[in-house]
């Protein structure tokens, strides 16, 4: 893997622009992850969303840079910087591989940011970071994380059954991979900005 900037790079495309998170962000991701329906899917999220976890989450993200750990980015909406969700990457260098993550505030939902933004992310994993490998998961039922990973020209590997326990209940979760040499164009023209092929 690559060695990597001092802090975390800004990644632009055609809509977002992604960044690191401020700590004037943590209201705008209280209100945002404070959904039941954004946390429902997410295995690090509670509902409800306590006081203060807005800020100790942003706050961590600078120590996970450095420790070369993994990068967060605040999506934000061009041109006002409304910030209107989150991508992540966690990677473990001895592999070249690593996880992404995502998740949009539910009135920014069904205008393909999740797809631009993700797509700009796992960009970077191969070409800035030097992955050989991008994965993600993610629990059953969750049909619109489903599309945006088949749209970013993931394969899906397989179900963990019964694999996470969540609010007393327990989940499969679906496996997804793409490989360097599988992210083709289509997907860089979204990473870009453009639609994805359907
Ligand atoms: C998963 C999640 C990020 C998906 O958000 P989303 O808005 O459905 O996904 P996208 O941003 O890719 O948008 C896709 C939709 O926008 C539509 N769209 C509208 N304009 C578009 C454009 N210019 N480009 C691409 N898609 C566009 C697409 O048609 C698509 O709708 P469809 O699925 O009905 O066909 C969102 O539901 C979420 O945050 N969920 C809660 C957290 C979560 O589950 N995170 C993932 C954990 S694995």
């Amino acid at each position: 893997m690559a060695r990597l900037p001092a802090s975390i790079p800004t990644l632009t495309t055609a809509r977002l622009r992604l960044r690191a998170f401020a700590p004037g962000d943590a209201a705008a991701v209280t209100v945002l992850a404070g959904d039941a329906e954004v946390s429902r899917y997410l295995l690090h999220v509670p509902h409800p969303y306590p006081t203060g976890l807005a800020e100790e989450w942003i706050a961590s993200h600078r120590d996970t840079w450095t420790q070369g750990q993994g990068a967060t980015w605040a999506v934000t909406r061009s041109p006002d910087g409304a910030v209107v969700g989150t991508t992540s990457l966690r990677w473990v260098r001895r592999h070249d591989h690593a996880e992404l993550g995502y998740w949009l505030g539910r009135e920014h939902w069904g205008h393909g940011y999740a797809l631009e933004a993700a797509a700009a992310t796992v960009a970077f994993a191969f070409t800035t970071l030097g992955c050989a490998r991008v994965f993600a998961q993610h629990l059953g039922g969750n049909e619109r994380s489903a599309k945006v990973l088949a749209r970013l020209g993931m394969t899906a590997e397989g179900v963990r059954r019964a694999h996470i326990k969540k609010q007393g209940a327990y989940h499969d979760t679906y496996q997804f991979g793409v490989l360097r040499e599988e992210f083709g164009r289509g997907t860089r023209e979204v990473a870009a900005g453009g639609r994805a092929a359907r």
